[in-house]
């Protein structure tokens, strides 16, 4: 190929890629600036709650400007699906965000990402009622005790509102702030203080390697500095049968599991229990010793930790190996139970699968995917 070609094609390379994003620089400014979608109404539940926004926006973000909060696990990325509400008129069509995450059905049935519809005209939607009650908290941090090298405990004394009504196995959304140039960010985090506990919430929040959330947890907050939050969001709760339980998490999934384990205490709930602690190594152990004396002083309770890396030689005397396998030796006949699982999607399907071949219908099985 002679130099000419070669400087040639470079040339037009050059000149469709500045073209296109001159283009879309266009196409940013005219949407924010030149297209003015003016005062929209939005409807909510036939009329329940109306409310008039400026046109632009997300729904998402219109509505939380309202006060009105959805769950929104990855901040408006269109990647965690929380964000569901069924909008009966004005949200134009699918986008091609949405579209993986909405079956047949929930198309029919007018199911959308609220944070991929954007308000341009009027809306008529229909959320869950229990959403009214979703408020956004001012709190400061009383507490930041490291639990192990990757995972704090975070103690969250509410300033105002003062108080928060949540069930066991809820969580909230933490809001970060801007750091060295990460924009300030949305994550979920699992309440493990328990709801007699009406004046704080205690998260557990485990460093994901550059995740912005985390980072920012590990390396920015303070105790004593104020933060906000919302919630309280979700569905994952005990259920009111006496169905012996399996409970399976491991690293910052024991938040939701450690505060229904202490919810039970409280309110002498003496169902069946077992709690698998899954973890690497021993350095990944944390409230080992308080869930012993739990398992010591309550007959009803069975705390099970296993490893899968720890070095032979190291002296542990608990169970080794996968969760899984753990589980399936412990329960070969999971059909009489109920389980509850939290964690990484990788670890939860694993899960699924092997309570499901000993016989558990998925009904009976609860879980929060820490994704
Ligand atoms: C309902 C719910 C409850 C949750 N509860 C908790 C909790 O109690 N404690 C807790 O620590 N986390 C919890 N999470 C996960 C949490 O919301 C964040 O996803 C996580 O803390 C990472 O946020 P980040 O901003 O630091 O990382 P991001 O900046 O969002 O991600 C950085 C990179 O890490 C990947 N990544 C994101 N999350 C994880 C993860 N969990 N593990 C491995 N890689 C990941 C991303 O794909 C990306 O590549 C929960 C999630 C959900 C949906
Ligand atoms: S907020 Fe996560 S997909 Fe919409």
């Amino acid at each position: 190929m002679t130099t000419d070609l070669l400087y040639s094609m470079a040339t037009s390379v050059i000149f469709l890629s500045s073209t296109g994003v001159v283009l879309s620089v266009i196409l940013i400014f005219a949407e924010k600036k030149i297209l003015n979608y003016g005062p929209c109404k939005i409807s909510i539940n036939e009329g329940e709650r109306e409310y008039t926004v400026q046109g632009g926006s997300s729904l998402l973000s219109s509505l939380s400007e309202n006060e009105i909060f959805i769950p929104s696990a990855c901040g408006g990325r269109g990647s965690c699906a929380y964000c569901k509400v069924k909008v009966l008129e004005g949200g134009g069509m699918i986008g091609p965000v949405e579209e993986p995450f909405l079956s047949p059905e929930e198309r029919k049935d007018n199911i959308r990402l609220s944070c991929q519809v954007k308000v341009r005209n009027d809306l008529k939607i229909e959320i869950p009622k229990e959403l009214f009650s979703v408020k956004r908290f001012s709190g400061v941090v009383e507490a930041k005790e490291q639990l192990t090298y990757d995972i704090v405990h975070l103690k969250i004394k509410l300033l105002e509102p003062k108080e928060i009504s949540f069930v066991s196995g809820q969580y909230m959304q933490l809001e970060s702030e801007e750091y060295k140039g990460k924009e300030a960010v949305i994550r979920a985090y699992s309440i493990a203080s328990t709801p007699s506990q009406t004046d704080r919430v205690d998260l557990m929040v485990r460093l994901v390697p550059n995740g912005i959330c985390t980072t920012w947890v590990f390396e920015h907050l303070k105790a004593r500095q104020k933060i906000c939050l919302s919630g309280p969001y979700g569905e994952f709760k005990l259920s009111d049968t006496q169905a012996p339980i399996i409970g399976i998490a491991g690293g910052s999934g024991m938040a939701p599991i450690w505060s229904i384990v202490n919810y039970m205490i409280e309110n002498g709930i003496e169902r069946e229990m077992t709690y698998f602690f899954g973890a690497l190594t021993q350095r990944d152990l944390f409230l080992v010793d308080e869930l012993e004396e739990v398992a010591k002083k309550h007959p009803w309770f069975n705390f099970v930790p296993a490893l899968s890396n720890e070095p032979e030689d190291s002296g542990w005397a608990g169970e080794t190996g996968l969760i899984t396998d753990v589980v399936a030796k412990h329960f070969p006949d999971t059909s009489q139970h109920e389980a509850y699982l939290c964690g990484s999607p990788g670890m939860i399907n694993a899960c699924l699968n092997v309570l499901t071949k000993g016989g558990m219908p998925e009904e009976n099985i609860f879980y929060d995917k820490f994704a």
